[in-house]
């Protein structure tokens, strides 16, 4: 890691399929952030045991996701890549924090209250934690910018306000870290509900384009996409969401902004319009897939990439550990 640059912290659950919305929301940007960044990367694998996940699936979908980081551009001679697991301080810090924040706004969490209606028959105490866990991932790394998608930024926001509360009570110890959102994509929506975010749970398939969908599974969905009646290719979020969040998705698979998109489509028809997207992102898609499978075969590489990414971070994590029980009265030997 070099002096004086600013640190980046994100991560993702190795949950389900990955969808483009990730992808976009987020790990599209990591190849180029790596560059001005002092970069920390996390397979977020203590998230996602708040949903019950299968155990040998879970181990393989770990694996996946480190060699999906990998195939998107992640270096990690650059970058620390990790499984959130292999740091105990994430677990240590979390419970430290835990003691800063207060039952009553972990309760007010929009996410923690939705999957609490989508788990009703397991809220758990990590359900509801999840946001001071998350908390923990970012503070550890005194971390400047948290790269993610529109919907964690409740959960920053938390990191920010504990991160506050524990500076005022004793002295600085956190940096306040600032979110980075894309202008364009922190908020890609469901092709057949374009009023919801795209989900890697979604419930009908049709309207979640997965990161591992073959070409032709990915222009047929786009195919299917809700659209509306008004045959105008135009960016209008509020009344015409279908069709803004395919301008979005091409805007950023082809690197364009917004109205050259609308200009490339002035005229044309909805179905050229959707066909043209859906391969675009296959277009794209494939060399991710390629990388990722061939990564999956090496199994060693992966696997030693972690292991010098879980020792790095645990130093890093390690010396903020330290200062914290330091702070608050902790008894050292
Ligand atoms: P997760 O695994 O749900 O999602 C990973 C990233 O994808 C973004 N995202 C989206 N962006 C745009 N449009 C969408 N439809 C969309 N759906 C998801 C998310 O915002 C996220 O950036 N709690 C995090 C993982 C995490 C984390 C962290 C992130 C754990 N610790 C510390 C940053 C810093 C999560 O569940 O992401």
């Amino acid at each position: 890691m070099e002096e004086n640059r600013k640190v980046l912290y994100s991560g993702v659950q190795p949950t389900n399929n990955l969808t483009i919305g990730n992808y976009i929301g987020t790990i599209k940007s990591w190849r180029s952030l790596q560059e001005d960044y002092d970069c920390i990367f996390a397979v977020s694998n203590m998230h996602a045991i708040t949903v019950r996940q299968e155990p040998a699936e879970f181990r393989r979908k770990t694996l996946s996701l480190a060699a999906l980081f990998l195939a998107c551009g992640v270096e990690p001679e650059k970058s620390i890549v990790y499984v959130q697991s292999h740091v105990p301080a994430h677990a240590e810090l979390c419970w430290a924090l835990n003691t800063f924040t207060y039952v009553g706004e972990m309760e007010r969490m929009t996410q923690f209250k939705d999957k609490s209606a989508k788990h009703a028959d397991n809220i758990n105490m990590g359900l509801m934690d999840y946001p001071v866990l998350m908390a923990a991932d970012i503070l550890l790394y005194q971390t400047d910018v948290v790269p993610v998608g529109a919907d964690q930024r409740q959960h920053l926001e938390i990191a920010r306000d504990i991160a506050q509360r524990f500076n005022n009570v004793f002295t600085p110890t956190f940096k306040v870290p600032e979110g980075l959102f894309r202008k364009v994509g922190a908020k890609i929506s469901d092709l057949q509900e374009p009023t919801k975010k795209m989900s890697k749970s979604a419930e009908n398939p049709n309207g979640a384009v997965f990161l591992t969908d073959d070409r032709d599974t990915v222009i047929r969905k786009f195919k299917r996409a809700v659209t509306d009646s008004d045959a105008e290719i135009r960016y209008e979020p509020e009344s015409k969401a279908g069709v803004s969040n395919l301008i979005s998705i091409y805007s950023v698979f082809a690197e364009k902004s917004i109205e050259e998109t609308e200009r490339e489509f002035c005229g044309k028809g909805y179905g050229d319009f959707k066909l043209a997207v859906g391969e675009l992102v296959a277009d794209k898609l494939a060399p991710i897939q390629a990388e990722r499978e061939r990564l999956l075969k090496d199994k060693e590489y992966i696997e030693s990439a972690l292991k010098t990414g879980a020792e790095r971070a645990a130093k890093i994590a390690n010396r903020t550990l330290a200062k914290v029980y330091k702070k608050i009265g902790f008894y050292q030997l």
